[in-house]
């Protein structure tokens, strides 16, 4: 790995059990505290966007606190997918199963103008289904989904398969756990 993978994988904290029995929970919020590593994270996450990306898509909520920052150094727009009940306007809606739960996203109806080409970055890569259910949201709008980027994918769990099944074809984590 080079410095930078390891100084933030040094960063991640795992949590044996949380939520429940038999989840090995990835608690961010060390690296998100220290600046330099949040730092570094964000520029390989950018380093990862084709060149001609229109717009970056973040997933509530721990997807916002990447794909925000990586949308202004990008000098692009950034759209939130949401959880139920948070977006006033129009939405298309998306549900699915969680490693832990189920769950619904939402997306505004006119969030993102046809025919833009979108990267999602969010910062886990588990199962793979809340990025699935943001990719079928996506259909909706008519955009290409051009490029999908995590902070961590977490190989164990199939995630990569479940985004194949998707039609996802273009895919980076910054880091492995
Ligand atoms: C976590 C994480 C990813 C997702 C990954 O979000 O932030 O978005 O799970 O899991 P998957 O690949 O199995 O779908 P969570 O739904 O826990 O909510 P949060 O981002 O609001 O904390
Ligand atoms: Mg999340």
């Amino acid at each position: 790995a080079t410095g930078r993978s390891r100084l933030i994988s040094g960063l991640i904290r795992s949590v044996p059990d949380f939520p429940e029995p038999g989840v090995d929970f990835k608690d961010i919020t060390p690296l998100l505290g220290n600046p330099n590593g949040f730092s570094a994270a964000i520029d390989e996450l950018v380093a990862t966007a084709p060149r001609d990306i229109d717009v970056v898509v973040g997933i509530e909520a721990r997807g916002f606190v990447f794909a925000a920052p990586v949308a202004l150094s990008l000098g692009i727009g950034f759209v939130p997918v949401r959880k139920p009940g948070k977006l006033p306007g129009e939405v298309f809606s998306q549900s699915f199963d969680l490693e832990y739960g189920a769950e619904t996203l939402t997306v505004h109806r006119d969030a993102v103008p046809r025919g833009a080409r979108v990267m999602i970055v969010d910062d886990i890569l588990a199962t793979g289904g809340t990025i699935a259910a943001t990719a079928g949201l996506l259909k909706h709008l008519d955009v290409t989904l051009a490029q999908v980027s995590v902070l961590m994918e977490l190989p164990a769990l199939g995630g990569r398969a479940t985004l194949a099944k998707a039609g996802i074809d273009s895919f980076d984590a910054v880091i492995a756990g």
